[in-house]
């Protein structure tokens, strides 16, 4: 049992992040240290996602975005990305079952329109299934690329202002997250980078601007319960200014 899952019991769950954004980096090391397939870290970090879901909505946070798939990854070979979808389609089938039983939304960030047919029913039928769920929400990143989210959001925008729906000086701070895909997400106050590299990789860059970043050199399929709590411990440390002074000082 975790510190946060004993706190939450004894009623002292404070300062939890509402939102946990994690980059599941590493899977491929994973494999390739024990003699195994690239694709095999990757099952193996299909699995971890699904115990740090249930873990992060056992313990009270609201949110947990996963970056799975990115505008980028398309240039791995073939049978590395074909290996990834198959996954997908799995753990999609798996949680029609589950998601709804065990009180799990699963929303989608990213292009999907140009997923195989199959996928993109599957998507279709989860998100109709878990969308009246409000207490704990997985999201999950799909062909997403935050550079490519931001300009089709300003091309939205500009498509709005053109017929007329909108002004360009209508466009705040506050209005154009509306047109990104995380829109009705609060943005995540820690971001979680397992694998060791200290770069964004084009994840959430809007949403990010002010969130904690834990980074560390476990690889996503060892990066366990034990390792979220200290990840959370740790952003209990932090002193959140956002350009402003300390409160402490
Ligand atoms: C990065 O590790 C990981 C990916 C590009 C794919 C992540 C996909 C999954 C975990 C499977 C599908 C997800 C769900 C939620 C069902 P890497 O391959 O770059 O690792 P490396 O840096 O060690 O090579």
């Amino acid at each position: 049992m975790g510190v946060f899952s004993t706190r939450q019991k004894t009623g002292q769950a404070s300062s939890l992040p509402r939102h946990v954004a994690v980059i599941m980096d590493g899977n491929g090391r994973w494999a390739q240290k024990r003699g195994l397939p690239r694709t095999a870290g990757h099952k193996a970090g299909a699995e971890n996602f699904r115990t740090i879901a249930t873990y992060c909505k056992d313990i009270g946070i609201e949110y947990l975005t996963a970056y799975a798939f990115s505008t980028e990854n398309w240039k791995r070979p073939q049978s590395e990305v074909d290996a990834i979808m198959g996954l997908l389609d799995e753990y999609l089938h798996e949680s029609i079952e589950t998601m709804a039983r065990d009180n799990i939304r699963l929303r989608f960030l990213g292009d999907t329109s140009v997923l195989s047919p199959r996928l993109r029913a599957l998507i279709d039928e989860t998100d109709e299934l878990t969308r009246h769920i409000t207490g704990f929400q997985a999201n999950i990143c799909l062909n997403y690329g935050g550079r490519d989210e931001l300009v089709r959001a300003a091309k939205a925008f500009a498509c709005d202002c053109v017929e007329g729906k909108c002004a360009p000086e209508d466009l705040t701070e506050a209005k154009f997250p509306e047109y990104l895909w995380s829109s009705g997400l609060p943005d995540p106050e820690l971001l979680i980078r397992p694998g060791g590299e200290l770069r964004m990789s084009n994840f959430l860059l809007w949403q990010c601007a002010y969130s904690e970043i834990y980074v560390t050199d476990t690889l996503w399929p060892d990066f366990g319960t034990d390792e979220l709590d200290r990840a959370l411990v740790w952003y209990q440390t932090r002193d959140r200014r956002f350009g402003g002074l300390s409160e402490k000082k």
